[in-house]
């Protein structure tokens, strides 16, 4: 086994296998690694639920990413700014009671990032 995890013989993106049936939820996809990220999971058959607090930028990425996967992508944006506690609750009742969850993954600062693996239900 290789277990070399950096580096050109290292892990990649590439790695990841089909992630069909699968649920992501990302905090902050406008740009940076939460875009590079939703990028690679959806390139990889999976739904990304994006949380973002613009939803010009969010519409703008949806578009890129279209633009360079094609269309046909399992992605939904729904509004939330993490400094306002009522819109994650609001986002948090706009994901759809019985999701079930793969992964959570959360990067805007000044948090860093945040991979919260879960499986959850409702
Ligand atoms: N440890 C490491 O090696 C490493 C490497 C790279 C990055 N990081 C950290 O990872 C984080 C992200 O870096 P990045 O370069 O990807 O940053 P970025 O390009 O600035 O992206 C930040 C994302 O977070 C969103 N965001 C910011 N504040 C928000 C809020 N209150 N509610 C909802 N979304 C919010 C932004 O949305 P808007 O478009 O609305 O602004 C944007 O989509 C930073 O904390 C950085 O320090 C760590």
């Amino acid at each position: 086994m290789n277990t070399n995890q950096f580096g050109k013989k290292g892990w990649t993106p590439d790695r990841i296998g089909n992630l069909n049936g699968k649920i992501y939820i990302i905090t902050g996809t406008t740009s940076g690694t939460g875009f590079e990220a939703a990028k690679i999971l959806l390139s990889k058959g999976a739904k990304v639920i994006m949380l973002n607090r613009n939803p010009k930028k969010a519409e703008d990425a949806i578009t890129i990413l279209e633009q360079e996967l094609g269309k046909g992508l399992e992605v939904i944006n729904i509004q939330m700014d993490l400094s306002k506690q009522a819109t994650v609750k609001k986002a948090a009742e706009e994901i759809s009671p019985g999701t079930s969850i793969d992964v959570d993954v959360s990067f805007p600062p000044p948090s860093n990032e945040i991979v919260l693996p879960t499986r959850s239900t409702g």
